[in-house]
């Protein structure tokens, strides 16, 4: 049988666990939940009307395209329930750890969604959107003519002729991206010329190349797994190493990146401290983001700061990188994964097994409860 939630609240102040959900093909597929999502959500709050937590949770999301805050208000509009920013670790929420390295450097953001608010938010202040990017460069696609989607009103005097100003000192692929033929020209175009399309050899050595994720697949609305960054990483480098001659450098982040639970945990501990010390108020959504751990904390060499959480509980539905990444983590880390997304196997992955396999993500909050109790 189900413990309830007052029981959960006991069995948290007495041995602290927390929560990390996966997103797509776990609550949600597209923008709509995913069976008992909501439910299962709302039964780790005192009072969700008032916001009111009880078990610490964030979620843990390869997907982006909207800062932190955005992405709460709108999974508290998709989910029904009150979410804080503080709540919410993006695929490009490392990028905030990047931002003293490139401030006052021009910095070119692809993908999805806000992209160029997105760096904003982390501290970047010099941010050009790949959309905007390509208008000051006269043909750099020569398909746009045939995108009827493409405002097609741009006079020549609007180009603005090639100059060092344009230059392009890093390249964040933030989400995935729109206009795959498009992109992968133009960030070859960058890449191979140091940063300023139009120049074909150069001596420049490459921008650096950020990756927010590198899932290549996921669960979105199709019944069948689209391709995610990963595969769009597989394409430009693929096609980076044809045309140039050498292996494309780059970096990328989100599960199953161990740095991201070690983020993860710390953004845990942060939700989990707000719990102890404002026992009976809200968690709001103003208060700062993705917090201090993120700003001062340098991706690649993430403090090794002791976990006070006994246990970490991974609920994902992608043995690639929900689950890989919590195995190779280890301790507190426990994973589940779920057969409502990317994972439909009647027995566990055979590569990444998790701890728990469950339908769906009720039954994972049933497994927790019956665990901790
Ligand atoms: O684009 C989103 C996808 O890469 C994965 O999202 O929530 O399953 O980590 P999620
Ligand atoms: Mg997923």
């Amino acid at each position: 049988a189900s413990r309830s939630i007052s029981d959960l609240v006991v069995f948290f102040n007495r041995n602290p666990f927390g929560i990390a959900f996966d997103i797509d093909g776990v609550l949600l597929r597209g923008r709509e939940p995913i069976g008992r999502a909501p439910e299962s959500l709302a039964r780790l709050y005192k009072d969700v009307k008032n916001a009111e937590l009880q078990v610490p949770y964030i979620f843990l999301t390869n997907g982006g395209g909207m800062t932190e805050s955005a992405r709460a208000a709108e999974l508290t509009r998709l989910l029904g329930v009150p979410i804080a920013a503080q709540q919410v670790l993006l695929g490009h929420s490392p990028f905030m750890s990047l931002s003293h390295r490139f401030k006052s450097k021009r910095v070119l953001s692809v993908g999805k969604g806000a992209v160029d608010e997105v760096l904003a938010s982390y501290g970047f202040r010099k941010v050009v959107k790949i959309d905007e990017y390509v208008e000051e460069f006269d043909s750099i696609d020569p398909l746009e003519s045939y995108k009827p989607w493409v405002k097609q009103s741009k006079s020549s005097r609007d180009i603005l002729m090639p100059s060092s100003d344009q230059k392009i000192s890093a390249v964040f692929v933030c989400s995935d991206p729109v206009d795959w033929g498009r992109d992968l020209q133009v960030l070859c175009d960058v890449l191979r010329s140091g940063g300023l399309p139009g120049e074909a050899e150069s001596e420049s050595p490459q921008p650096p190349l950020f990756f927010a994720a590198d899932d290549l697949e996921y669960q979105a609305k199709f019944p069948v797994t689209r391709f995610g960054m990963g595969a769009f990483r597989l394409a430009l480098e693929t096609l980076y190493k044809e045309v140039v001659g050498h292996p494309l450098a780059y970096h990328s982040y989100g599960k199953p990146k161990a740095v991201v639970y070690k983020l993860a945990e710390n953004s845990l501990q942060h939700v989990a401290k707000l719990l102890n010390t404002k026992h009976g108020k809200p968690l709001t959504s103003t208060e700062k983001v993705v917090s201090s751990h993120l700003e001062s904390a340098t991706v690649g060499e993430v403090n090794e700061e002791h976990c006070a959480l006994k246990t970490i509980y991974m609920i994902g539905d992608n043995p690639e990188t929900d689950i890989a990444g919590a195995i190779g983590v280890g301790r507190p880390w426990f994973s589940i994964l779920v057969r409502t997304g990317c994972f439909r196997e009647p027995e566990n992955h055979p590569l990444y097994p998790a701890d728990k396999v469950v339908e769906d993500v009720y039954e994972a909050i049933d497994f927790i409860a019956q665990n901790e109790g």
